[in-house]
């Protein structure tokens, strides 16, 4: 496929979902490598949806370890249950925080953040990774983009 999204002309999000969500289908099927697709979901999602940040951690030996991500640098390792990244990896459920500075144990990998979305993605009925995005503003995410973003994990 050409190496480059078709992004409808709209501000409504769930149309921008809407659109992107096949092109990501297209752009990872046929695509055995799990960083090369991680790798190009970041990068999609960013593009098409304007987040800060974007990104994947992944489980390795207990802990979650930085993935592929676009945005600015961002802290390489985050224990079990800290952070809303670990949070959500115990948990095991998708977290939304309206306002960073209100959630307890809040990991500021950039002071620039305000809100944040961690949606675990499973193999096997444990969590492997999570999809980390941030965006600068407070209370950028809600019930759509969890829905879409817990789509993805059947992309991967
Ligand atoms: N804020 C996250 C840490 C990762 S960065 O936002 C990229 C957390 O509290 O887990």
């Amino acid at each position: 496929m050409a190496e480059e999204l078709h992004l409808p002309d709209t501000v409504d999000k769930r149309e921008k979902y809407k659109s992107l969500l096949p092109q990501i289908q297209a752009l990872t099927s046929g695509e055995p490598d799990l960083i090369a697709n991680l790798a190009n979901i970041a990068a999609a999602l960013r593009e098409a949806m304007g987040f800060f940040w974007v990104g994947f951690y992944l489980v390795k030996d207990d802990e979650l370890v930085l993935g592929p991500f676009q945005g600015p640098i961002a802290c390489t390792r985050i224990q079990k249950g800290k952070g809303v990244c670990g949070t959500a990896w115990a948990q095991a459920k998708t977290i939304i925080v309206p306002d960073v500075d209100q959630f307890p144990g809040h990991i500021a990998c950039s002071s620039a953040s305000r809100s944040e979305i961690v949606v675990p993605f499973f193999k096997d009925g444990d969590v492997r990774m999570v999809l980390d995005v941030d965006s600068d503003q407070l209370a950028a995410f809600d019930e759509v983009d969890q829905a879409f973003l817990e789509k993805l994990e059947k992309l991967i």
